[in-house]
């Protein structure tokens, strides 16, 4: 009989007292002391906020709004994760970015105050998204249920209370939040909201581009905007997912692309099924 996977449905670890997904939280030294370039830029956000939406964004802003050129490979290598690594399975987020020419995307979920420093002292451009609590919430427990590095979340109840209490991976939303808003005083960060992707895609997208100093023709920008629309970046095999390993994310349980809608905060609670405890 095979042995039991060492990383999936593993309870999560603590890093710096914050929660973390079992497989990233070992060699933590390897994120306390990565050196960022100072043209890196980084894409944080609490995890279900729009982090692939901008990191597709930043890209084809960077590629000048050429999509076939950020068709060039899967977002998770277009863009890694800085503290993604599970062994033997997908390359680990700091060998990826080890050899990236610049200017390097990084993306991370990492809190500000366990952010490596180095990108603090480099000054690196940030471009955080916030998103509603409860969409967060009712994102982060599908995700949960399809991405088996996380720990099964049990019934929606049960992972509702573990999600206010700060007791899921990164922690609490709110700190999470917090911290990027009042870093963002003396620091180079966009500070943008998933609501405000949604209400207006184009007028965002040159928010990040000006953010960026990268000037866009009004032909690129609407190319970006089609782009990066929820049923392009659904359909578009390098932005959906669907290439992850299946043993990690199980699609059949639920889509990476899962809705991208606001849900009613009377509905909340009914739109979601029980979960399968
Ligand atoms: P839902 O689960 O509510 O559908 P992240 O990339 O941070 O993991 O966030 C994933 C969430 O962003 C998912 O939310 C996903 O559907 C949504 N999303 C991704 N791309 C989007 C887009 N182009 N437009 C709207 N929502 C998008």
């Amino acid at each position: 009989m095979a042995s039991p996977d060492p990383y999936l449905r593993q309870p999560w670890l603590t890093v710096h007292g914050i929660p973390m997904v079992n497989a990233f939280a070992h060699n933590w030294e390897r994120i306390d002391t990565f050196q960022s370039r100072p043209e890196d830029i980084v894409v944080v956000t609490f995890p279900k906020s729009g982090t692939t939406w901008v990191s597709e964004i930043v890209d084809m802003i960077l590629q000048g709004g050429d999509p076939d050129k950020c068709k060039r490979d899967i977002i998770s290598r277009r863009v890694p994760m800085l503290e993604f690594t599970a062994p033997g399975k997908m390359a680990a987020g700091t060998d990826l970015l080890a050899t990236m020419p610049s200017p390097r995307v990084v993306k991370t979920h990492l809190l500000a105050h366990i952010l490596p420093k180095s990108f603090w002292e480099n000054r690196c451009k940030m471009i955080y998204v916030g998103r509603n609590a409860k969409d967060v919430a009712v994102s982060y427990y599908h995700f949960d249920l399809m991405n088996k590095l996380q720990p099964h979340p049990g019934t929606w109840a049960q992972y509702l209370e573990k999600f206010m209490a700060g007791t899921v991976a990164y922690g609490s939303w709110y700190d999470h939040v917090k911290g990027y808003w009042e870093r963002r005083k003396d620091h180079p960060i966009l500070y943008l909201f998933y609501e405000d992707l949604k209400e207006d895609l184009r007028r965002e997208i040159a928010k990040v581009a000006h953010f960026l100093g990268q000037k866009l023709s009004e032909a690129a920008l609407d190319t970006i905007t089609r782009h990066t629309s929820f049923e392009s970046m659904r359909d578009n095999p390098a932005t959906n997912y669907r290439q992850a390993p299946s043993d990690i994310m199980d699609h059949s349980v639920s889509p990476f692309m899962r809705k991208g809608e606001h849900e009613v905060l009377g509905g909340l609670w009914r739109t979601v099924p029980p979960g399968p405890c």
